[in-house]
């Protein structure tokens, strides 16, 4: 069965909420699609899908450069629906009215159905929904029916029957809206009338038949860090070509505790990757010898990847592929619209995108995956929890959470801490509903009594912090009993750390990691 058979296009125009419409779809086992607002309609045609979603955004309408949707996409006859700013677009577009109103409606509302035919199917009378909008519509476009409201809002939901296009002032991608999956499942299957075959399943099965048709007798090298995108990625290539794909695992010695060693085992024992192991721990601590400038750290520490890689890679004959983790965010990411005005906060070093000189051709089998996916793929393929559920890691490793200077002892320390943390917060069931949680650190030591003898000792944090994407983060609520015991179990079995500390800052304005 062809895995995209029916698919729906989500047109952006700058909303946080984008990839999460684009999810939602997936999880609807149905396939989805991101492209810019400015997208052609040709290039729509050639698509061919089946329902068309313009995504909120931050413009208002009557702004000079307000981005519009191709008028043409109106006379498609494909069904459509416009969320929040979307919905604004189709109502300009079809001369309704729109005002700017002084006061925001942000956060839950309740709306009332008045009209429960097709986008609102089986839903009940009121429901809670999400708003976050400046501008309201105050006159229905041509040909429209009114389908909901909210207090403040007299038209939060239309349609224009005769040309299947709906819009909604709420957001009923967040989870905040009650029952907004089941609206979206009533415009994927309702109303464009999609067939749900998106299936990990069979993705597996169509990727593996591709990277062996792509690779041929060729040999492949995928840089293996422990992480679930590269171990996903390598379980696949080594599924489609076997012993023709070569792993390279390089220890930069900023690992956390016993990770090569997991790593290795994992791989080489239990799935019987061809994998080369590289010890670089003193390359990387020699660069970093003296450093203490974060995004210093980060270039060094990306650098050195790229020069042990590359020798290495050198070292094995024949390799024509290199195997990268891209998932689909990256690759939508890095399309000049989408990259919007965000600045760059940090440097994100990571193994993909590296070794460009080598000229080799590229295989990324998880291009058209969003994370979950992939984690329901590792699952699929026999990936141990420990890999699955593990808790994200940066690039550049610990040395980005040793602030400051990097020596031997302070990773040591580190090490220990981290460890403790982790262990602590899984025997307190906690570890799968954070995000992530780790120790820092910090370049300071502080003075402490231990016994009847004075200490001077470093300070640790213990940063834990929830998320759904990383791209923002709340400080996690720790109960005090665990945090109770986080800082006994440390500082008792620390040699070298006297006093810890709890990081209570939340993203923004604070990052995840410290530095
Ligand atoms: P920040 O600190 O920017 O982190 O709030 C957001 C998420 O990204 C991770 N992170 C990185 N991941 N290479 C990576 O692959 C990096 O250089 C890097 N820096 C931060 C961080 O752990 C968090 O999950």
């Amino acid at each position: 069965m062809n895995n995209k058979k029916d698919l729906i296009l989500v047109l952006d125009f700058g909303s946080q909420y984008t990839q999460l419409i684009a999810r939602r779809i997936r999880e609807l086992r149905v396939y989805s699609l991101i492209e810019p607002c400015t997208v052609s309609t040709d290039k729509i045609k050639k698509i061919a899908p089946k329902g068309i979603i313009l995504s909120g955004g931050p413009n208002s309408v009557y702004e000079k450069n307000a981005p519009m949707p191709d008028r043409e996409i109106l006379n498609l006859n494909t069904p459509i629906l416009g969320i929040c700013y979307g919905m604004q677009a189709i109502t300009h577009l079809f001369k309704g009215g729109i005002k700017h109103t002084s006061t925001r409606e942000y956060g839950r509302a309740e709306m009332y159905i008045d009209n429960h035919h097709d986008l609102f199917f089986t839903l009940p009378e009121k429901i809670t929904s999400w708003m976050s909008h400046g501008d309201t519509i105050t006159r229905l476009p041509e040909g429209a029916k009114k389908l909901s409201h909210t207090q403040q809002t007299p038209y939060a939901a239309f349609s224009i029957p005769k040309k299947k296009i709906y819009g909604v002032q709420f957001h009923p991608e967040v989870a905040h809206t009650e029952y907004g999956l089941q609206i979206i499942s009533n415009f994927v299957f309702r109303i464009c009338g999609c067939f749900p075959s998106w299936q990990v399943k069979n993705f597996i099965q169509e990727t593996i038949a591709k990277i062996r048709r792509q690779a041929g007798k060729d040999r492949v090298i995928c840089g293996l860090s422990g992480g679930i995108d590269s171990s996903v990625t390598a379980l696949l290539i080594h599924k489609a070509i076997g012993k023709n794909l070569t792993c390279i695992f390089v220890n930069n010695g900023l690992l956390r505790k016993n990770e090569p060693r997991q790593v290795r085992k994992i791989f080489k024992e239990h799935f019987r990757i061809n994998l080369k192991y590289v010890n670089a721990a003193k390359d990387f601590l020699s660069k970093l010898k003296g450093i203490t400038d974060p995004e210093q750290k980060r270039k060094i520490i990306g650098y050195e990847f790229i020069r042990i890689f590359e020798n290495e890679a050198k070292k094995i004959k024949n390799v024509k592929f290199l195997g990268q983790g891209t998932l689909y965010p990256d690759v939508i990411e890095s399309v000049p619209f989408f990259d919007g005005p965000t600045a760059k906060i940090k440097s994100h070093h990571n193994v993909g995108g590296l070794p460009k000189k080598m000229k080799l051709k590229l295989i990324e089998p998880l291009r058209e995956l969003f994370k979950d996916e992939v984690r329901e793929i590792g699952k699929e393929l026999g990936l141990p929890e420990k890999i699955l559920y593990r808790h994200p890691f940066p690039g550049p490793g610990l040395a980005v959470r040793i602030l400051g200077e990097i020596d031997r002892e302070k990773l040591a320390l580190i090490k220990e801490v981290d460890a403790k943390i982790e262990k602590i917060i899984k025997k307190h069931g906690l570890y799968k509903n954070i995000w992530q949680a780790f120790a820092v650190l910090l370049p300071l030591k502080s003075v402490g009594v231990m016994g009847d003898k004075r200490t001077y000792e470093y300070v640790a944090a213990v940063r834990a912090v929830n998320s759904l994407d990383g791209m923002t983060a709340d400080w996690t609520k720790l109960p005090y009993k665990v945090l109770e015991e986080l800082s006994s179990e440390i500082i008792n079995k620390t040699q070298g750390v006297n006093r810890v500390v709890f990081d209570i800052s939340s993203k923004p304005p604070a990052t995840i990691e410290w530095e």
